[in-house]
């Protein structure tokens, strides 16, 4: 073989070499002792004279052409093996985790259709502080100071004089009043504390707050609401009735009843044998609120309701115990795909 077609065949024995076996074959096979390179270094003594010097370089040249290509392809196959490597142990995380996929949790689902249903009666969601002012809390809502509400059984205070955590939505309603002019149309979902602790009360729970103020605001206005968003909310034909009732910062009050989603009205445990739910309270809004912010009760009159979404998602689905919204045991929570 003339030099030409060694270097033609090392450089496309090379290039196609696959693992460093491979290689080294091809290494020995032009380096190595009987290798073409080394052989004809030796026939060097049978180039004429003249010759041998240009022979030995071109030679020489071919030598270390040769070897950097076998430096080059070690390096080519190295990388290749490891690309390989990673390639075969890449795990597809996504298809074998997984086994189930999240749930909104029910209560965020509960609030999220609670919201929705208002909003498209054109109600805005308004949101207030956890730690909220005792009197917003209490004394704007006409909540007098000896009333039992505010006993130490039933309320958390913080250590700042003023303050306290909210024991229900109704202070949004204050905060709305004082900031916007009616006509106001708002609901105001959020997180209350009381000191509770039983299966049907939890010390931290959420409430859905609702209020109307405008010029002609009315009692009928309010049942039509409720009993709109009651039918919506548990998705049938429910019966609704008003009960009178008493909430210092309303005037008249209601506690609005179902008819029992178990029995169907024939009393049963749930019902505990009156075939009614509770789901909530209402009334006009007392006049002395109104006027406590700046509202002039000539002119306006309003209604507010406030509802414990617990209480709402228990009902809807069956579910006795309020315990376990908070457990986060996903053998409970993976039942609940609403969304
Ligand atoms: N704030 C009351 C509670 O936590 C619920 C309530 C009753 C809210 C009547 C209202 C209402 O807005 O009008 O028990």
């Amino acid at each position: 073989m003339n030099l030409e077609e060694i270097e033609r065949q090392a450089k496309e024995e090379i290039s196609k070499a696959s693992d460093i076996q491979q290689l080294q074959l091809i290494k020995a096979k032009y380096l190595g002792k009987k290798g073409y390179i080394t052989l004809a270094l030796r026939e060097i003594t049978k180039v004429p004279p003249e010759q041998r010097r240009e022979y030995g370089s071109r030679l020489n040249q071919l030598k270390e052409f040769v070897e950097n290509l076998i430096r080059q392809a070690e390096d080519r196959i190295r990388k290749e093996k490891i690309a390989k490597e990673i390639r075969s142990s890449w795990q597809e995380l996504t298809v074998s985790l997984p086994k189930y996929a999240g749930a909104i949790h029910p209560i965020t689902q509960t609030l999220q259709r609670i919201q929705d249903i208002f909003v498209s009666m054109g109600f805005s969601v308004e949101e207030g502080p956890e730690v909220e002012l005792e009197s917003y809390n209490f004394d704007l809502l006409n909540i007098p100071k000896e009333h039992p509400a505010r006993d130490m059984q039933d309320t958390f205070y913080v250590n700042k004089e003023g303050y306290l955590l909210r024991t229900h939505t109704s202070p949004v309603q204050i905060r709305v009043m004082l900031s916007k002019k009616p006509p106001i149309y708002m609901i105001a979902p959020g997180r209350v504390y009381r000191r509770d602790d039983d299966p049907t009360h939890s010390p931290v729970f959420h409430q859905v707050e609702g209020l109307v103020v405008d010029e002609s605001a009315n009692f009928k206005h309010m049942k039509y609401t409720i009993e709109v968003f009651l039918k919506e909310f548990f998705e049938r034909d429910v019966p609704v009735r008003f009960r009178a009732s008493y909430f210092p910062f309303t005037e008249p009050s209601a506690e609005v009843d179902i008819g029992c989603l178990v029995c169907g009205g024939e009393g049963c445990r749930v019902c505990k044998g009156s075939g009614w739910l509770e789901v909530m309270g209402c009334g006009m809004v007392h006049p002395q609120v109104l006027e406590n912010c700046g509202i002039d009760s000539e002119l306006y009159q309003g209604f507010a309701f406030g509802m414990g979404v617990e209480r709402l998602c228990m009902l809807y689905f069956g579910i006795d115990n309020i315990k376990l919204f908070y457990e986060n045991d996903l053998r409970f929570l993976r039942q609940f795909r609403w969304s």
